[in-house]
């Protein structure tokens, strides 16, 4: 990303904060002119998250668009930006392989075997069944193999070759991995650790859909019971230590959208004992509050308002527009004149950011017409002259008012006639 860099230095801190876990329960607003970035921003933090902290991104107008109520695609939003991180202890048996013997019953079907497997310390000889042969054959596990056996649920892996062996095997090729034979016990207790989300244990636990549901995206509405219990049961285990609240990110761009209703979800929701940050986008200034006749700064009631850390988008400068359009030319795989991307920079500063990168496209396309894989100065001024931007388009409109319809589907120059 270019510039912006108050925005950015103020993204870099919330970053921090949601990685220390700290600021759960809170609100950003991200204001600014319209392509200043604000989206940009938030994606950037996203991808910077990574995938172990959860980040939903909505639109503002989207959730009056689903078959469930306004509310309960809020609350699945707000949970799907909790993660739980569940700790779970399991057996495994981890050691280097003696032997394998496998005996093939005449008939072909039922399948024995014996396992020899040992630390530096010991040895053991395990019987195998059916679906350990199948996944030693699958994971061509040899003898001197280092292997770890998850006791629960028979899945192997393995971990290398042992070193003792590295003689013997030659021809292994370079890419062999050598580790040491484990020492001690062969049986070991080992912690592994997975991060759900909330919204996930909702819709397994709820008995209507199941997990199914999970992957159609289509999961209805969740009833309040299940979740009550399962917000007890999430206390529980954090209680016992065997999960931890991850509070993620809910990134709700377009907030203006939203009506009133919904603001006071929000700001309720944040006072929930597990809620995410909740970071909000808008370019609106003083506008109305929809579902109400009062006008507020960003159509955001004073109350949220008043909870959120605001950071504000400034428009870019000409510098800034300039290496970004030349980095998106770069992107779309355009090669742009250096004249066409002054021209372009100029564009960009006087209409908006967004229209002047609309035109990258476009230029390219007049410029292949004629053959050449270079953008000059003449596609974009062809391109400009084409496609309006959308203050020439006002103006237009504003011009030949009278050959277009008004609001009841009526030409102007026919309600001259009529009346
Ligand atoms: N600093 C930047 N570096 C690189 N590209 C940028 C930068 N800022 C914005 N852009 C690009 O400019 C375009 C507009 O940015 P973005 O969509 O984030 O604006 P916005 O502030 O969300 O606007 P709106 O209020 O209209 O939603 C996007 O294509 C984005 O990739
Ligand atoms: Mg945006």
């Amino acid at each position: 990303m270019v510039g912006q860099l108050k925005a950015r230095k103020a993204a870099g801190v919330i970053l921090k904060m949601v990685q220390a876990g700290r600021i759960a329960g809170r609100a950003v607003l991200v204001a600014g002119p319209p392509s200043t970035g604000k989206t940009a921003i938030a994606m950037g933090l996203s991808q910077t998250l990574g995938s172990e902290v959860p980040f939903t991104a909505i639109s503002g107008s989207e959730i009056f668009s689903l078959d469930i109520s306004k509310t309960e695609s809020l609350t699945q939003a707000f949970r799907k930006s909790i993660g739980i991180r569940i700790k779970e202890e399991t057996e495994i048996i981890e050691g280097e392989v003696v032997e394998i013997q496998i005996d093939r019953s005449i008939t072909g079907g039922h399948k024995q075997g014996k396992l020899t497997i040992k630390t530096t310390d010991m040895e053991t000889i395990y019987e195998l069944g059916n679906k350990m042969i199948e996944g030693l054959t699958k994971e061509k596990v040899l003898a001197g193999d280092v292997v770890s056996i998850d006791k629960a649920s028979g899945k192997i892996s393995k971990l290398g070759r042992s070193f003792t062996r590295a003689r013997d095997y030659d021809a292994m090729g370079p890419e062999t991995k050598f580790v040491q034979c484990p020492e001690g016990e062969l049986q070991k207790r080992k912690e592994v650790v997975h991060t759900v989300s909330l919204h996930e244990i909702d819709v397994i636990n709820s008995r209507q859909q199941g997990f199914l549901a999970l992957f159609s995206g289509d999961t209805g509405e969740i009833q309040a019971e299940v979740r009550d219990q399962i917000n007890t049961k999430v206390a529980e285990w954090k209680e016992e230590g065997k999960a931890e609240i991850v509070p993620g990110v809910l990134f709700i761009d377009e907030v203006h959208m939203l009506d009133i209703e919904c603001f006071s979800f929000i700001n309720r929701a944040l006072e929930d004992e597990f809620a995410p940050i909740v970071m909000m986008a808008t370019n609106r200034g003083l506008s109305k509050i929809r579902g109400t006749n009062y006008k507020a700064p960003h159509g955001l009631p004073m109350d949220l308002l008043d909870r959120s850390i605001i950071i504000h988008t400034a428009p870019y400068s000409a510098d800034e527009i300039n290496t970004i359009l030349s980095i998106r030319a770069t992107e779309e795989e355009a090669e742009l004149a250096p004249d066409a991307l002054a021209l372009l920079t100029k564009i960009g500063q006087e209409t908006s950011l967004r229209y002047a990168s609309n035109l990258i496209a476009v230029s390219q396309q007049i410029a292949i017409k004629r053959r050449s894989s270079t953008i000059e100065l003449t596609d974009v001024k062809r391109a400009y002259m084409l496609f309006l931007d959308s203050d020439r388009s006002v103006q237009y409109v504003e011009e030949f008012s009278s050959q277009y319809l008004d609001d009841n589907g009526v030409a102007f120059t026919e309600k001259m006639e009529t009346d």
